[in-house]
């Protein structure tokens, strides 16, 4: 908020959505294309030369969504030197949620005290980020909100058939989180665009089936999908996209510092690239660390990028992404990051915040608890008195 409450508009009323803090979160467990050699017949050679993925990272016991959003999301909130209770609005983006409903987004929400947030999922599969993206800077600049947490969490290692070779190759699990902050600064996401075409639905779905896990249990859903087609499709739309949205702006493609795509196969950003007549180094590429990490892909390219110095305050970057629905989307962005330094006592505040946070959220839920047992005894002692006085009493 601005001085007296009011929202922070510039001289001309323009508010812009600035990324103003960043967080990744990955597992710890790092399964290389020679691990997936014991489950599947493949080869490290076959699934290097044909994804680019070398190894990716999978969620142990004790990591979800919610968990690796969690830290994700703190990391954000932390660089971004802002406390979680400022945060207006929570969208996650996930093709993995814990739950159908409530949303991963309420989840997350709580834990990380953002209690004056309102908080929704997205499900677009992996282009949710994009969307979700949209969403939140749409909101801000708008004027209905000034800071939003926008995350992409995914465990899919939990929905592939580790016994089909031909999706087991290429997902991995991780969490990114951006903080956006309204600004009357020029830059931040300036535009997004989304796409969809559902009759391309049955070419990848989650579908059932009993099937076995990569540590040997069940699992009862699996991702279905036609290689061939999705790559067709997904070699057309990261080029067009691109250049859709640079077109929109009325630049040309030449003029983005860096794209940074959905990390699914190399030889889909290869075959963008070729489309749009730009060099692989105007593309950022980590997919041999990760795989298709679906909604986390994108967070987690951009915030490698920024940490390897290939993008700098006055970048211009476009995001493009596709995925299951089929979706696709792409949002250009000024890297011009309004920073509030962090301060040592800030931090110190937001940790409290966090305990303060958890406990209570622990104290309304046993509150919830007392409220039902009160409320169940009343119950009991107004039927018995019921009972007592008779029918007609
Ligand atoms: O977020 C969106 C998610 N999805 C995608 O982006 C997927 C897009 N598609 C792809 O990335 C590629 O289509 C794949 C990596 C899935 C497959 O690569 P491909 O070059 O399109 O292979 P293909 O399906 O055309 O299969 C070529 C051959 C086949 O053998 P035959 O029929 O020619 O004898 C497959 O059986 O490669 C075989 N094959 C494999 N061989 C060793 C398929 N998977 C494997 C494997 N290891 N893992």
């Amino acid at each position: 908020m601005g001085v007296n409450g009011s929202r922070p508009r510039g001289f001309n009323g323009t508010r812009y959505a600035h990324i103003i803090g960043w967080g990744v979160d990955v597992p710890e467990h790092v399964m290389t294309n020679h691990d997936i050699e014991k489950l599947v017949e493949t080869s490290d050679q076959w699934i290097r030369e044909r994804t680019g993925i070398h190894e990716r990272r999978i969620a142990g016991d004790r990591d979800n969504v919610v968990t690796m959003g969690v830290r994700a999301a703190r990391r954000a909130i932390q660089r971004a030197g802002i406390l979680s209770h400022e945060i207006d609005l929570v969208i996650v983006a996930t093709s993995s949620p814990l739950h159908l409903f409530p949303a991963t987004a309420c989840l997350i929400q709580d834990r990380i005290g953002a209690s004056d947030a309102g908080a929704f999922d997205v499900l677009a599969a992996c282009t949710g980020f994009i969307y979700a993206l949209g969403l939140a800077s749409a909101q801000i600049k708008a004027g209905m909100i000034d800071t939003a947490l926008v995350i992409g969490t995914e465990t899919l290692s939990r929905l592939v058939d580790w016994s089909d070779r031909s999706t087991c190759i290429l997902f991995g699990d991780g969490a990114g989180a951006f903080v956006l902050k309204a600004s009357d600064q020029p830059g931040g996401v300036q535009d997004v665009i989304m796409h969809a075409d559902g009759s391309g639905a049955d070419h990848l779905y989650v579908g059932s089936g009993i099937r076995p896990t990569w540590d040997g249990e069940q699992t009862e859903q699996r991702i279905d999908m036609n290689g061939r087609e999705v790559f067709r499709f997904a070699s057309r739309v990261m080029s067009a996209a691109t250049e859709e949205i640079t077109q929109r702006a009325g630049l040309h493609v030449e003029d983005v510092d860096l794209i940074i795509p959905h990390q699914a196969n190399v030889r889909i950003i290869q075959a963008a690239a070729r489309g749009l007549k730009l060099p692989m180094d105007r593309f950022f590429v980590n997919i041999e660390k990760y795989g298709n990490t679906s909604t986390a892909s994108i967070p987690l390219a951009v915030v490698e990028a920024l940490e390897s110095g290939r993008v700098g305050p006055g970048d211009r970057l476009v995001l493009v992404g596709f995925g299951s629905g089929l979706t696709w989307g792409a949002a250009l962005v000024e890297w011009e990051v309004e920073q509030t330094p962090g301060s040592v006592m800030r931090e110190a505040m937001q940790e409290a915040y966090y305990i303060f946070a958890y406990v209570r959220s622990f104290l309304r839920r046993l509150f919830r608890i007392v409220e039902t047992v009160v409320f169940k005894s009343h119950r009991v002692k107004d039927n018995t008195r019921k009972r007592r006085r008779g029918p007609d009493n």
